[in-house]
């Protein structure tokens, strides 16, 4: 659509020139095949518009890739160091092995056991990444045709404050919070304390900042520390909620029961879930390799599928009150939450085509080898795309969805 535009406003501002027959905007437009020496003030302005802005669109459409190249550079300080940018890249990938066909137990099992190192080298290298391409709310939501990206992500984000009915007088805990976008935008709309458990030291730092300018660091707080052993006594919050963090707890039933232990009697815990759909087919070697893109794009260990979330729920003693698959399009929410990986061949989307992947990961080698970038920029660009890959297929053939919601609560007689 944007790309028509684009064709469309440059052929009317060549058009427009030749008509014209201005010399007035060769000044902004010398690359017009036209040599021009007449034509009306207004429309040698429009002309001259409408060139420009053709020319910007279709600057911006060929650079994307370029741009999202260069976006690889910004990672966090404490990754200057090239070799040390290396040696997490190669360590982050020897969990993953791409060639082996179906599903790969013994580096599941790998990868659950080295889960903690896998997730924080994993946010090390792409926090930035993701701040630049995605915004401060690292997760997905249902999507209304009239709304913008971070709109619908603010609304998921009040769903669960609404869904949880928190109020001022509140402490919630916020399970992998991320930089803190759902923590921010949900103390806002509640009045709720909330504090952010996050084993990620970039992130929790990102995400203090982040708190103080826009003036909500009174009623936010961090525990840095992994989430399933929280060092806080039983009973310390009121409600609890994890948005798109537990799909990287190697157990769900531990990491569900420790979050259970935290909050009070009665508390409620509300989760958005990744999970394998019934659409899934665990024998297709099609539908297996979008899960190990995910996974390996994610530093995931494994996707459960949706029924062993509920079970796990269950068997860490939570009461199972509702629970949902928020992923899959309806009339009033009918945007794919998977549409920004779609490849296609407008602004947003060139970049995920052949030719634009070719571009960008041409760019990033040149720059790599020009000692501009760390060595393993190139290696985390394959990464990146094999995510968005996945997450495109998965998505669109609704065999997997990362807003399976559920709400629980603690029952009233546990300790
Ligand atoms: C996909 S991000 C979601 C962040 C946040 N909920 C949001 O929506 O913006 C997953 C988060 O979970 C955190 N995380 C994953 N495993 C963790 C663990 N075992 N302990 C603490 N935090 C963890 C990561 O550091 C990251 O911040």
């Amino acid at each position: 659509m944007i790309m028509k535009l684009v064709v469309i406003i440059v052929l009317l501002g060549i058009v427009g020139a030749a008509l014209s027959q201005s010399t007035a905007m060769d000044l902004f437009t010398g690359f017009l095949p036209v040599s021009l020496t007449e034509g009306t003030l207004t429309t040698k302005v429009l002309v001259s518009f409408a060139a420009l802005i053709g020319t910007y669109l279709l600057l911006s459409w060929f650079l994307s890739p370029i741009y999202f190249g260069r976006s690889l550079l910004s990672v966090n300080k404490e990754l200057k160091n090239p070799e040390s940018y290396k040696k997490k890249m190669d360590e982050y990938s020897k969990l993953f092995d791409e060639k082996k066909e179906g599903l790969d137990e013994a580096k599941i099992e790998e990868r659950n056991k080295e889960y903690m190192p896998m997730v924080n080298t994993f946010y090390d290298l792409v926090t930035d990444v993701y701040e630049w391409a995605w915004g401060e709310s690292f997760h997905f939501g249902p999507r209304h045709r009239r709304e913008t990206l971070p709109q619908s992500l603010a609304r998921h984000e009040h769903f669960m404050a609404h869904t949880l009915g928190l109020r001022p007088v509140m402490r919630v805990a916020d399970v992998g919070c991320g930089i803190g976008g759902p923590m921010r935008e949900i103390a806002r709309f509640s009045g709720a304390t909330i504090v952010g458990i996050n084993n990620n030291g970039y992130q929790i730092n990102r995400a203090t900042q982040h708190n103080k300018t826009a003036g909500l660091d009174h009623i936010t707080e961090f525990v840095k520390t992994d989430f399933l052993h929280i060092p806080v006594k039983d009973g310390e919050f009121d409600a609890a909620y994890a948005i798109e963090a537990t799909c990287h707890a190697p157990d769900k039933v531990v990491s569900y029961r420790e979050i259970m232990r935290i909050i009070k009697p009665g508390g409620l815990f509300g989760c958005y879930e990744w999970v394998m759909t019934d659409k899934y087919d665990p024998t297709n070697k099609e539908h297996n390799k979008h899960k190990h893109d995910i996974e390996e794009g994610d530093a995931l260990g494994d996707i459960p599928h949706w029924k062993v979330v509920n079970d796990a729920v269950k068997e860490a003693g939570l009461e199972l009150i509702e629970y949902r698959d928020l992923g899959v399009p309806t009339p009033q929410n009918p945007v794919g939450w998977w549409v920004g990986f779609s490849p296609s061949f407008s602004l947003s989307g060139f970049k995920l085509t052949k030719p634009g992947r070719l571009m960008t990961y041409v760019f990033v080698v040149l720059i790599e080898l020009l000692h501009i970038a760390p060595k393993g920029t190139s290696k985390m660009h394959r990464t990146l795309i094999r995510a968005a890959d996945g997450l495109n297929a998965g998505g669109s053939k609704q065999i997997f969805s990362p807003c399976f919601y559920f709400k629980a609560r603690k029952p009233l007689n546990a300790k």
